[in-house]
């Protein structure tokens, strides 16, 4: 799958992309019956809320094949080797819950502040490309981006190890105003199956999810080989150490692990 002339522009200046129904229900119905069975699992890759639903499932590509499968999709992978110039290889994949009721914030970020500051990567040649397993809408917790804020930069910020279970490099309230006042805030909001890509320097956040709605999102965070980790300070199964760079499967690779009945 490859990025239109509009689409490439349209990342360029607002810092993300929106595909809607990139993949078809049968293939998402089959990702969130897997999505299931992992959150159920008592793995060091698994982690919770406060209130003990999963929170997000780390390297999933990793010990189940369906997501195994889907960290060499063509859909995903292909477009984001066009927008980086070259092959990419995995340096994160997190399923992310935000349970209905009780999933937790994400505060504002950059992820390629934590990506520098915690693994030393070297630029910003890396990027998310996410897939919505549930529709995601205004009320179940969207992903919130602040546009053209990709243009800004990595900005400062401050560790912040307490507000969620997750430690995350996150921007003071003056900054996030500031670019706010300028790019406004949006959140892509769409069907199951759709695809949102989007820079790594893009800042974003996710209000809780206090719907009766679960809101599942897998996020690929893909990086150009050449920009590898310099810094192994964090868990392998969250900034990866594999550098081979990913061999896009073909387009129909979930097609065997959907059930007949799921297909009709
Ligand atoms: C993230 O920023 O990495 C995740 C945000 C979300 O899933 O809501
Ligand atoms: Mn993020």
């Amino acid at each position: 799958m490859r990025l239109s002339e509009e689409q490439l522009q349209a990342f360029d200046e607002e810092g993300y992309v929106f595909l809607p129904e990139v993949f078809s229900p049968e293939e998402v119905t089959l990702l969130r019956g897997e999505a299931t069975k992992i959150y159920a699992m008592e793995r060091d890759e698994v982690w919770r809320e406060s209130t003990g639903v999963a929170r997000t499932a780390f390297a999933a590509h990793t010990y189940n094949e369906a997501y195994r499968r889907l960290g060499a999709h063509p859909r995903l992978v292909e477009p984001v080797t066009q927008l980086l110039d070259g092959p990419v290889y995995m340096h994160q994949f997190k399923i992310n819950a935000k349970a209905a009721f009780d999933g937790d914030v994400w505060q504002w970020h950059q992820d390629y502040g934590t990506w520098a500051r915690d693994d030393a990567m070297p630029e910003p040649r890396a990027m998310n490309i996410a897939l919505f397993l549930d529709d995601v809408s205004a009320v179940n917790g969207p992903l919130m981006f602040i546009p053209k804020s990709h243009k800004a930069g990595k900005l400062e910020a401050g560790h912040d190890l307490n507000t969620t279970s997750y430690p995350l490099w996150t921007l003071d309230r003056a900054t996030v105003t500031r670019l706010a006042e300028e790019g406004g805030v949006v959140a892509p909001t769409g069907p199951a199956g759709s695809v949102l890509m989007f820079h790594c320097n893009l800042v974003h956040a996710s209000p809780s999810n206090i719907s009766p709605w679960d809101r599942r999102i897998v996020y690929l965070s893909l990086c150009h080989v050449d920009n590898h980790i310099r810094q192994f300070k964090r868990a392998e199964w969250i900034a990866h150490r594999d550098f081979t760079p990913i061999e896009p499967l073909s387009d129909d690779c979930l097609k065997d692990l959907i059930r007949p009945e799921a297909a009709e």
